[in-house]
């Protein structure tokens, strides 16, 4: 069985993702409120998060070298990402992140063996989980049956979140909608995805509530109607 999917992102009123003054503390409060077992972080998200360059190693101290103790009780989310091309090298800054209780890194068989041994010598868990790229639907269903994920908040940017909504894998949208417009050809949106050919099937919504926060932000909750999709 599949995890109900939240999909939550701070926009501006044109849709863009970046390049618009988003309230972060407001993004953080509410996303803690919606209790998930795992929140799912595009690798781009973690690499500007954090500053890095693909590849790119930060100092890390001998602890990383060393396994974890797990305290089965901690109840804080899970945080997974797809990192198939092996991207991500700073997960003992990752570790620090106080909202989370442990790792799990999506690869696929494309993935190079060298990043597996580095992930290994780090003690981070990762599941190999399609041929080239992650193949997000199976990656969800083990995460439901061998990790006891039943809810994720998807924290991404248009790239995955376009991946997701394609594959009709998304339950739910939550958006925090910013008074201000940001106007770019460029700039990231909720939804990165190719242009459909033919008939135009789009995503339907059906919408759940609507909240003016503070600021004018609001809050947008919907479902995702799948039908077309699925
Ligand atoms: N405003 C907000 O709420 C918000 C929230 C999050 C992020 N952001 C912003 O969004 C930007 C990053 O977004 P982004 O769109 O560039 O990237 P992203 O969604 O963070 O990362 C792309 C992800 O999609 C995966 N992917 C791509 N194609 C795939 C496929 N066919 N099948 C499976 N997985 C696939 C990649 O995996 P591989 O690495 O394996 O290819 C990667 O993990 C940053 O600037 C960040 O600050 C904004």
């Amino acid at each position: 069985m599949l995890p109900w999917v939240i999909l939550y992102n701070a926009v501006s009123l044109d849709g863009r993702i970046t390049g618009f003054d988003a309230d972060v503390e407001l993004y953080y409060e509410l996303a803690s409120k919606l209790d998930v077992d795992a929140v799912l972080m595009g690798s781009n998200t973690v690499l500007t998060g954090f500053g890095v360059k693909p590849g790119e190693n930060l100092s890390e101290s001998e602890e990383v070298l060393k396994p974890r103790v797990n305290d089965p009780e901690d109840n804080r989310p899970l945080l997974v990402v797809p990192d198939s091309k092996g991207q991500i090298r700073i997960w003992s800054e990752l570790l620090k992140m106080p909202y989370i209780r442990d790792i799990l890194v999506l690869c696929s068989r494309s993935t190079p063996t060298e990043y597996l041994n580095f992930l290994d010598e780090r003690y981070i868990n990762y599941l190999v989980v399609g041929y080239q790229q992650v193949d997000m639907e199976n990656a969800f269903e083990e995460l439901n049956t061998r990790f006891g994920v039943k809810k994720i908040r998807i924290d991404s940017g248009g790239i995955l979140n376009g991946v997701l909504l394609r594959e009709g894998l998304v339950d739910e949208m939550h958006l925090l909608v910013h008074p201000e417009l940001v106007g770019s050809t460029t700039s990231n949106s909720i939804f990165q995805a190719p242009d459909l050919e033919g008939e135009y099937h789009t995503i339907k919504l059906k919408l759940d509530s609507m909240e003016k926060i503070k600021n004018d932000i609001i809050y947008l909750k919907y479902k995702v109607l799948n039908e077309v999709l699925k």
